[in-house]
């Protein structure tokens, strides 16, 4: 998935539009975007609309649900698992108990709705709590729910007590560039999807592009989308170019006489750069 659009739960306007617009998943969302007094409206929205959009070829249909933290997660969770959602993205988690507790509760509602044991996955909002971020690596082998994991700039500085979570230059502060770089590789290490943090700016189509293509170059697989506008951009950016998968072609074909390094176009290729061509094509043929 390389396009996940965030839509306020309570929103049927925005609900509506959001699947129209491409994206390869929708996050519908229960937590921030909602106000305490719409929750429940917006439980039986959600719900509703999964139960409403049962093929799921085009737009998967993932809800963000409350931190297990809140005493709203659980009825959340009641709500929209007869849904069938594609998946539940988990905020403000802060350790590996809490996946395997979700893991649980999911266990018990798939089997209560009669939903495929095991078939809502799992995408962690991995480091918006300063505990979560000394438990990132912990993450690997608790579940096989466990899609991806994601970062956020904009929680953390809040459990943090900083007033922004910028520098003097504009650039994010150090805290935060650690949690990009640290869920990049908590990701991987678990061997699941890093996904890449919200561009809040949506007018500045040309910075959204800059930070997504700078996301995949650094090995993120997809991007989280707040409007409809930053779909495309996004979707354009995860996809490989032309020229990406024809070098990739050809540097898989330079090393079809089975050496281990080679020259191509007056350089020198080892097995890095053959995992990555591979990569570029397992991805087109997906
Ligand atoms: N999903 C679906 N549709 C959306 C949308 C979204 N996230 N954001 C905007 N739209 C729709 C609007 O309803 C409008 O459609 P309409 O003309 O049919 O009503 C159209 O796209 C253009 O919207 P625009 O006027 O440019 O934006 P806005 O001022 O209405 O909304 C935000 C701006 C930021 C409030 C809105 O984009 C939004 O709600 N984003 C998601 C926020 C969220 O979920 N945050 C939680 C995670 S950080
Ligand atoms: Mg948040």
């Amino acid at each position: 998935m390389r396009s996940l659009l965030f839509v306020p739960g309570d929103s049927e306007r925005k609900l509506a539009k959001g699947e129209t617009v491409g994206a390869d998943a929708l996050v519908l969302d229960l937590e921030d975007s909602v106000s305490a007094d719409r929750i429940e409206i917006a439980r039986a929205m959600v719900r509703d609309y999964l139960l409403g959009h049962r093929d799921r070829s085009r737009t998967r249909l993932w809800v963000r649900v409350n931190p297990l933290s809140s005493e709203k997660s659980l009825p959340d969770l009641a709500a929209i698992v007869a849904g069938a959602p594609d998946g539940v993205m988990l905020p403000k988690v802060n350790s590996a108990a809490e996946l395997a507790l979700l893991d649980n509760y999911l266990t018990a509602l798939e089997v209560r709705e009669g939903v495929a044991r095991g078939s809502v996955r799992v995408l962690l909002v991995a480091t918006e709590t300063a505990r979560a971020m000394f438990n990132l690596g912990g993450f690997g082998g608790i579940t096989a729910r466990l899609w991806g994991m994601t970062w956020g700039a904009e929680d953390l500085p809040a459990a943090l007590g900083a007033t922004t979570n910028r520098d003097e230059s504009g650039e994010l502060e150090f805290t935060y560039r650690l949690a990009r770089s640290l869920c990049l590789l908590a990701a991987v290490a678990a061997e699941v999807e890093p996904i890449d943090t919200v561009f809040t700016d949506f007018k500045d189509t040309k910075g959204l592009l800059r930070e997504a293509q700078a996301a995949r170059r650094a090995g993120f697989t997809g991007k989280i989308a707040i409007h409809p506008d930053q779909v495309e951009p996004i979707n354009q950016s995860f996809t490989p170019s032309a020229e990406e998968i024809e070098y990739a072609q050809r540097v898989v074909n330079a090393f079809s006489s089975g050496a281990g390094t080679v020259g191509l176009d007056g350089k020198m290729l080892d097995m890095p750069h053959l995992k990555q061509a591979q990569r570029v094509l397992r991805g087109v043929n997906k």
